[in-house]
């Protein structure tokens, strides 16, 4: 299938890693100048790794996604160097670092940076780069949410919030730029072997006690087959892939649309 994304210009927050990381190099695949934003400074590498890889331009920029000013200037910088921003990619978030089952695990002092970074964070993406798109009219914005998002996930609670706050916001954000000629959807990964995904584990294996301490692997891999009708972990190409084709033309009529890239583990009907 061709995605006819050659030689445009693709941004992917959080693109130094994980899901992020894999969306950027699948933008590249495709053709596209690409433009990583992440707060890590590892990102530089990955946009020379990008780069040498695939042989096309890349971007790092070190910025934080909580700075709205810091969101403007990625966008001039990125469009600078790159061209005019067609696909917008929002991978960048955090989890609370602790095991918040039962929520009281956590205290209310653990929520706001959660919010800050989770929320906030995709709310000044989209107030950065959409008034270019506008004024193009046209564009694409994927949004990474999170199968936590659609349950009462035994995890983290402020970032299960986070990211229901993340669906809703990008439903907002489809209606109101579509006029315009913008499709925004979002992706709901459910077990991604990453840094944030780890963290998780980390969290709870800490709240045990010696006898019930695990490894990540044996956490993890019983989890993905008890939840997850297809039992296995989703890579994260699986997620890239999903995200190139929402990206795309071949999408020309799918906006508004959260879809999960779960191995069938929230099932709605
Ligand atoms: N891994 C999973 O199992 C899983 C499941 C569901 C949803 N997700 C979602 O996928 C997305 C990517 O997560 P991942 O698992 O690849 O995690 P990850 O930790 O590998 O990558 C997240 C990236 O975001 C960056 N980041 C964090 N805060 C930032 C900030 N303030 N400014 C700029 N960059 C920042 C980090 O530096 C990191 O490179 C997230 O939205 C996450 O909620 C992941």
């Amino acid at each position: 299938m061709n995605l006819e994304l050659d030689g445009h210009v693709a941004v992917v927050t959080g693109g130094a890693s994980g899901i992020g990381l894999a969306c950027a190099r699948a933008f590249a695949a495709e053709g596209c100048r690409v433009a990583l934003w992440d707060r890590s400074p590892r990102v530089t590498e990955a946009a020379a790794g990008i780069a040498g890889d695939f042989d096309c331009s890349t971007l790092g920029i070190e910025t934080d996604i909580t700075d709205l000013d810091a969101m403007r200037e990625a966008v001039l910088e990125t469009e600078s160097s790159l061209g005019p921003i067609a696909h917008l990619t929002h991978a960048a978030a955090i989890g609370s670092g602790k095991f918040g089952f039962p929520f009281t695990n956590l205290t209310p002092e653990d929520w706001p940076r959660v919010l800050e970074v989770n929320i906030m964070g995709m709310v000044n993406v989209a107030h950065a780069v959409a008034p270019g798109m506008v004024e193009r009219k046209a564009g694409t914005m994927v949004f990474i949410g999170s199968v936590a998002a659609q349950i009462g996930s035994p995890t983290d609670p402020p970032y299960s919030a986070s990211k229901a706050a993340n669906i809703n916001f990008a439903h907002c954000l489809a209606k109101d730029l579509a006029p315009h000629g913008i499709r925004v959807n979002i992706v709901n990964p459910g077990m991604v072997r990453t840094p944030l995904n780890r963290s998780v584990w980390e969290a709870w294996n800490r709240r045990q006690p010696p006898e019930r301490q695990r490894s990540y692997e044996d956490w993890a891999g019983e989890k993905v087959r008890t939840v997850a009708p297809l039992a296995r972990w989703q890579q994260p190409e699986d997620v890239a892939d999903m995200v190139a084709f929402l990206s795309s033309s071949r999408a020309a009529q799918v906006t508004a649309q959260s879809i999960n890239v779960d191995g069938g583990q929230v099932i709605r009907w």
